[in-house]
C-alpha cells in the first residue's frame, strides 16, 4: 500500500489535492491504482473531477502497512501481526516465544473470543472498537519482574492517552490506566518462555458499548475526545512509547522507569489499604519505587513508615482520607 501517498493526502487536512501533485511525476494511472487500493482497504477519500482527492478519514480496521511504515523502533514492533479474530492476543504472543527472533513481536486483533483480564476476569470489547494488543519480549533478568513489565505497559499507555486527550492519565495500582477515576485501559503481563505484555485500550467504544454497570467507571478515547480515533496511528504511538521505555530499561536499568511510573500514580500521597499475605495495612502512601516497593506511613503505627515489596502487595485499595477503607473498590475491566 502506498503509505507516503496516504500521508500526503492526510497532511492536506481535508483539502483537495490534484492527482498530478499527489503523483509527484508518477503516471496518472499508477496514482489512481494506489488511491483505489487505499479506498478498497477502507480509507475514506473523496474524489472530485477537477479538484483531485481529499482525505476524509481513516480505515475502520487496523492497517498493518500504516502501522509499520517508518516506525523506527529498536525492539518493539520489529514484527507486527494483525488478526481479525483470535482467542486471546496474549496466547498468540506466548506461542511465538519459541523463537527469540520474535523479540518485540506485536500481535493485534480486531476481536478476541476469550480475552483475559487480571484475576481470571474476561476482557470483552466489541469487534474493531479497541486496541487489543500483546507484545512479546525477552527482557534481561533485571527487567523481567512482572511489576516492572506492568509498569512499562501502564506508563506507555498513560503517556499516549495523555498526549492524545490532553488529560491527566493516571495509573491505578497495579495495572489500570484511568482518566478522572474512569478506566480506559488495562495491562495483563504473563510470563513463560518470554514475557507478554497484553494491553486492552478502549479506543472507539461509545458509552452504549459498555455494559450498564461500567457506565460510571469506564471510558474511552472516543468518549473523551468526542470523535473516533485512528487506531493504526494510536498503535504506532503506543509501540513507540513502549520501545522507548524498554530501550531505556536495557541501557540504564529498571530504575529508569521509576520517575515516570511514580509521577503517574493515582495513589501517591493518598490514604490506601494494602493487603499482603501477612495482613492488611492502612496508611498514607508516601513513596513508590519499582525496586524498593511501597512505603506506607501506617495509621495505626503513628505514621511510622513501613515498606512493602511489590511482589507482596495483593491489593491496594484507595481509602476515604482518614476514615479507613472507602468505597473505591477495584474497578472491574470491561
Ligand atoms: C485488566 O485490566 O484486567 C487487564 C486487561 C488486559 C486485556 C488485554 S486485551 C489484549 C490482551 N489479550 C488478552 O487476552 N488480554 C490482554
Amino acid at each position: 500500500m502506498n503509505i507516503p501517498l496516504l500521508h500526503r493526502l492526510r497532511d492536506a487536512q481535508g483539502a483537495f489535492v490534484s492527482i498530478a501533485e499527489l503523483g509527484d511525476g508518477e503516471a496518472f494511472d499508477s496514482v489512481q491504482t494506489d488511491l483505489d487500493e487505499l479506498e478498497r482497504f477502507g480509507f475514506v477519500l473523496e474524489s472530485h473531477p477537477y479538484r483531485g482527492v481529499a482525505y476524509r478519514g481513516p480505515a475502520a480496521r487496523l492497517c498493518p502497512d500504516q502501522i509499520e511504515h517508518e516506525l523506527g523502533t529498536r525492539r518493539v514492533g520489529r514484527r507486527i501481526a494483525v488478526w481479525n479474530r483470535v482467542i486471546s492476543t496474549n496466547d498468540l504472543a506466548a506461542n511465538a516465544a519459541a523463537s527469540k527472533a520474535n523479540e518485540g513481536l506485536v500481535i493485534l486483533a480486531e476481536e478476541q473470543t476469550a480475552g483475559r483480564g487480571r484475576r481470571g476476569r474476561q476482557w470483552v470489547a466489541p469487534t474493531g472498537s479497541s486496541l487489543l494488543m500483546s507484545v512479546l519480549l525477552f527482557p534481561s533478568e533485571s527487567l523481567a519482574e512482572a511489576g516492572w513489565l506492568t509498569a512499562l505497559g501502564a506508563v506507555a499507555v498513560a503517556e499516549v492517552v495523555a498526549a492524545w486527550t490532553g488529560l491527566d492519565a493516571r495509573i491505578k495500582w497495579p495495572n489500570d490506566v484511568r482518566i478522572a477515576g474512569r478506566k480506559i485501559a488495562g495491562i495483563l503481563v504473563e510470563r513463560g518462555e518470554g514475557a507478554v505484555i497484553g494491553i486492552g485500550l478502549n479506543a472507539n467504544l461509545s458509552q452504549a458499548d459498555f455494559p450498564t454497570e461500567l457506565h460510571e467507571t469506564a471510558t474511552s478515547l472516543r468518549i473523551l475526545m468526542g470523535e473516533t480515533v485512528d487506531r493504526s496511528e494510536l498503535v504506532r504511538a503506543l509501540i513507540r512509547r513502549l520501545d522507548a521505555w524498554y530501550d531505556r530499561g536495557w541501557s540504564l536499568g529498571p530504575d529508569a522507569l521509576n520517575p515516570a511510573w511514580r509521577d503517574r500514580s493515582e495513589h501517591l500521597g493518598q490514604m490506601v489499604e494494602v493487603a499482603t499475605p501477612s495482613g492488611s495495612h492502612v496508611g498514607r502512601l508516601v513513596d513508590l519505587d519499582l525496586r524498593r516497593g511501597l512505603t506506607l506511613a501506617e495509621s495505626d503505627q503513628d505514621g511510622r513508615a513501613r515498606q512493602f515489596s511489590i511482589r507482596d502487595v495483593l491489593t491496594l485499595t484507595p481509602c476515604n482520607d482518614g476514615a479507613g477503607p472507602g468505597p473505591n473498590a477495584p474497578i472491574v475491566a470491561p
